[in-house]
């Protein structure tokens, strides 16, 4: 078992932490019905404080209707029977506690499951409808939406109902936006927030977090018009005050979605009374090469400095391509718009380069995120068209693939059926899910999951001090840490020379026999 990374009494753990997000449906199948749940998170519990984890982030694990993975929410108070029930839950985040490791939930602001008892209501003709936003339609017969606003699953963002009138859904058909200008909406999640952080979890991850204020008018989009009808709006930081007064009284922490390219707009949320962390996208879409990355490390730093928040570092997530595949094609920059079929991929070089990355990242100042299956380097895997159930696939047409192929229940057993996930998976496993499995990884020094545990267990040594580059050849990153620990990953065509150190600590791949750096390989060293 592992010993805890953190000082439980440290407040600011939220600054250098390892996440590790937890897509529950997929992690581990405890009772053996092919969806996994909190029971097979408590299993493998171990497994996480052994891997060094400081804390967990859970995807909703609420009641759903599962039409988007959970993130259309119809009780935010209760746990999706699937997955387990609040005692469960209130043991989970105890037990994970005890070794050493905090629980972060996943609050929905934007939208509700179409089963909500609000919209259900709303729809019954209850005062409910003030919650949400429902409109007559334009032309002749109202059959037309009322703006030109497009869901982010493509189509409309509107959806008609029989008796005549629309309702906004920036997503899926079943998840109603909600009225965020009236205070029972404001009230109600006030109220959730305090009702998790009760339950000890020390933090909120805060979905779609940049989408829930409208333009009241509800005005078509206008390319480059500001500010935008729904997305950043200034009323926003508002409401994040708020939740801020309230994570204090729990010592709590949030960890924003927000999807931004404009840096400075996007560091206006964690001003010190607002969030404490957001996502950085920009370094999840950043190709692999050289200048780009440290291009996006350097905004990156920049953005957060001002305003005195710490970066974090995330390659992948439950949205988005899984590294070693991404890495491992001509474009390895990460796009929803670019997401096809059948795209070419060579994944020995990908997972060459994730393992790359991931000494990258846990080397940077801030707080990084691993998605669940990062440090076993599974790859994207192709889902069989007939077994999609992602929204994203069907709202493109069948063009987009969809998210379901980085969603795939993990491997932990080699030799047992499935995998060892459990029952018969709900999405099904690739064929060669079993050479990726946790147990034969663990005895194999040479693994991604070996990597990702010893990278985990020595980052500490860089502490909390900050960045500095250091000179080195075109397509060499090389910058150390204050007390004296370098990183270099080299991007070049040929081999890099060490600088003078005193001790390696760890590499992404063997040095060459002229004990040099070869591409697309990462060293920490101590100087
Ligand atoms: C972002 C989540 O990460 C994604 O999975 C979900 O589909 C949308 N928000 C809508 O909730």
């Amino acid at each position: 078992m592992g010993q805890p990374t953190h000082a439980l009494t440290q407040t600011d753990w939220w600054r250098t932490a390892v996440i590790y997000q937890v897509y529950v449906r997929s992690f581990a199948d405890g009772d053996g019905d092919g969806t996994g749940d909190l029971a097979g998170v408590r299993a493998r519990l171990p497994y996480l404080a052994e891997l060094g984890v400081d804390a967990l982030w859970f995807t909703p694990w609420y009641l759903s209707p599962l039409k988007d993975g959970g993130y259309d929410v119809a009780d935010y108070r209760a746990i999706d029977p699937a997955f387990g029930t609040l005692a469960e839950a209130e043991k989970l985040i105890a037990e994970a506690r005890s070794y050493g490791i905090r629980t972060i939930v996943d609050i929905v602001p934007n939208h509700v499951s179409d089963q909500h008892p609000w919209f259900r209501a709303a729809l019954n003709g209850g005062p409910e409808h003030e919650l949400f936003h429902f409109r007559p339609g334009r032309g002749a017969h109202g059959e037309l939406p009322p703006n030109d606003w497009r869901s982010q699953f493509g189509g409309p963002a509107w959806t008609r109902l029989p008796d005549g009138d629309w309702y906004l859904h920036l997503f899926a058909p079943e998840q109603p936006d909600l009225n965020w200008s009236h205070p029972a909406v404001r009230q109600e999640h006030e109220d959730i927030l305090r009702f998790w952080f009760e339950r000890s979890v020390a933090g909120v991850r805060i979905d779609s977090a940049a989408l829930l204020v409208k333009d009241s008018r509800l005005p078509d989009f206008v390319e480059g018009r500001d500010p935008h009808p729904y997305v950043d709006r200034d009323e926003l930081h508002d409401i994040y005050r708020s939740w801020r007064r309230i994570a204090d009284e729990y010592d709590g922490i949030f960890v924003g979605e927000v999807w931004l390219p404009d840096t400075e707009r996007f560091a206006r949320y964690l001003r010190p009374d607002e969030l404490h962390t957001a996502f950085n996208f920009s370094f999840l879409s950043c190709p692999w090469d050289a200048d780009r990355l440290r291009t996006s490390i350097d905004e990156t730093l920049a953005e957060h400095a001002p305003v005195g928040a710490p970066a974090t570092w995330v390659l992948c997530n439950h949205d988005v391509t899984r590294t070693v595949t991404r890495y491992g094609r001509e474009d390895t920059a990460f796009d929803f718009a670019t997401k096809a079929f059948g795209t070419p991929t060579d994944l020995a070089l990908g997972t060459r380069r994730a393992r790359a990355a991931a000494l990258l990242s846990l080397a940077l100042p801030g707080a990084v995120y691993v998605y669940q299956g990062e440090e076993l380097g599974l790859p994207e895997a192709d889902i069989p068209r007939e077994s999609i159930e992602d929204p994203m696939h069907f709202r493109s047409g069948g063009t987009d693939p969809g998210r379901d192929g980085c969603r795939v229940p993990l491997p932990w057993v080699a030799d047992a059926p499935h995998a060892g996930f459990g029952g018969d998976p709900w999405l099904p496993q690739p064929a060669d899910w079993p050479s990726y499995a946790a147990d034969r990884q663990a005895q194999d020094p040479a693994s991604m999951l070996t990597l990702y545990r010893h990278a985990i267990r020595i980052r500490p040594v860089f502490g909390d001090s900050p960045l500095t580059w250091l000179p080195a050849p075109d397509g060499v990153l090389a910058f150390t840490r204050a007390d004296g620990v370098m990183c270099l990953v080299n991007l070049a065509d040929t081999p890099a020379d060490l600088p003078p150190h005193t001790e390696l600590l760890l590499g992404s791949g063997p040095l060459d026999d002229q004990g040099r750096l070869p591409k697309d390989t990462a060293v920490w060293l101590r100087s």
